[in-house]
């Protein structure tokens, strides 16, 4: 009899985000009166930019007229695309890309998860934690972990807390690691790296033949100038780090579906013999066998969000976001509540009051305020007894939850 993948079943019961839509589903199916907002998943709300939603206009009547119809494009992403994305995101910085490292694709969860396939099994990955669970599942999944033991943490994998106690500051592990996720600015927590951070890990990885995945998907809420934006930023990365980026959160494309991954040509790592490898043509190889590339339409809605007044449009929508999670933090700093990120970041990670764990005060906050946010423990052992919410709404709901937490916390 054919036989399944056996790591899956070393999974916890289910995906955090659908554990949440059950229980909120079964809620509602007792109370069908109560209207429950939805602070939970990091979903935007916003309609999509106009300089976006034209250029996509423009390219489906592209493809409804034979002379300019187009079929399968570069799975590595077109041209036009590749190039407003190092002018924009990089070279604006002073960040050296070119663009056939830019590797266009469908989204940054599917890349964090599919750039797993490149690497070997016997790899030691380490993960911050409290931390996006994606990260964590794909190693389950390919085999790179034991099984889950009682403290909520897989054998084999190599957990930096990141608490209130350390400042949200991941440490270098005590014991050498080839693979390490950081994301910056951080989901679940809302924090940011700073500079220093950043050179510390660098310097680790080059020490230890290491390399990092830096996911930067929410880069465009960085306010702070000091923090840097890509991990390139820091000198040396390039030899130890790839980096995921996406037009999820700031151009709104959660369901259009657009994001890249920077793969530099001197990133490496190493083969049986001791020898190097690039991973550069590896990853290239990988994409062009499996995927057909992102679609034209939203390729070009994707590069309008780098349009002058696509810009400006992006940036009111990070603004947006970022006035929800302001309004966010001070109502319920004013209930006492001890807040964290929200200022470079559309999340806010929250100490659960009165010593409530995680899901306590999830379950206290959906039936007492009608209100749904992600328990803390679900991203991880160190993110119990905190809670993320997400400033994703519009601004009348953020309003309307902050009043309901007040009521339900005075
Ligand atoms: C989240 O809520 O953590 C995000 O929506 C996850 C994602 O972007 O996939």
């Amino acid at each position: 009899m054919a036989r399944v993948n056996e790591h899956f079943l070393k999974l916890k019961a289910g995906y955090l985000f659908p554990e949440i839509g059950r229980r909120v589903a079964k809620f509602c199916g007792e109370h069908p009166e109560a209207h429950v907002i939805r602070l939970g998943i990091g979903d935007v709300t916003e309609p999509l930019p106009p300089a976006v939603v034209e250029a996509m206009h423009r390219a489906v009547d592209e493809l409804a007229s034979r002379d300019t119809f187009r079929g399968y494009g570069p799975e590595q992403g077109y041209e036009f695309l590749r190039s407003a994305i190092v002018e924009h995101a990089y070279q604006s910085r002073g960040v050296e890309v070119s663009p056939d490292e830019v590797f266009v694709s469908d989204g940054s969860k599917c890349d964090t998860g599919n750039i797993l396939e490149i690497f070997g099994r016997e790899n030691i990955v380490a993960i911050t934690d409290p931390v996006y669970p994606v990260y964590v599942d794909t190693n389950v999944m390919a085999g790179r972990t034991g099984e889950l033991d009682k403290s909520g943490r897989y054998e084999g994998l190599v957990y930096i807390p990141l608490t209130a106690e350390n400042d949200f500051t991941p440490a270098l592990p005590e014991t050498r690691v080839d693979l390490i996720y950081l994301c910056y600015p951080n989901n679940p927590t809302g924090t940011v790296a700073s500079r220093a951070t950043l050179e510390r890990w660098v310097d680790y990885a080059r020490e230890n033949g290491s390399i990092i995945l830096f996911d930067a998907a929410y880069e465009p809420y960085i306010t702070d100038p000091a923090i840097p934006h890509s991990i390139f930023e820091v000198e040396g990365a390039r030899d130890v780090a790839l980096e995921f980026r996406s037009f999820s959160k700031d151009a709104g494309f959660t369901g259009v579906r657009c994001a890249y991954t920077v793969i530099p040509k001197e990133l490496s790592a190493s083969l049986p013999d001791g020898g190097k490898q690039p991973l550069h043509p590896l990853w290239n190889r990988r994409h062009a066998t499996k995927f057909n590339g992102t679609s034209y339409i939203v390729q070009r809605g994707a590069e309008a969000a780098f349009s002058p007044e696509g810009r400006r449009q992006v940036r009111a929508l990070v603004d947006f976001y970022l006035a929800n999670a302001k309004r966010l933090r001070e109502g319920l700093e004013a209930t006492g509540i001890t807040v964290y990120g929200g200022v470079n970041a559309p999340y806010i990670w929250l100490k659960t009051p009165g010593g409530l764990s995680s899901w306590q005060f999830f379950d206290r906050l959906l039936e007492r305020a009608h209100l749904v946010g992600t328990p803390g423990s679900g991203f991880g052992p160190s993110g119990e007894g905190y809670f993320r919410l997400s400033a994703f709404n519009s601004r009348e709901i953020v309003e309307e939850a902050v009043e309901r937490f007040q009521r339900a916390l005075a």
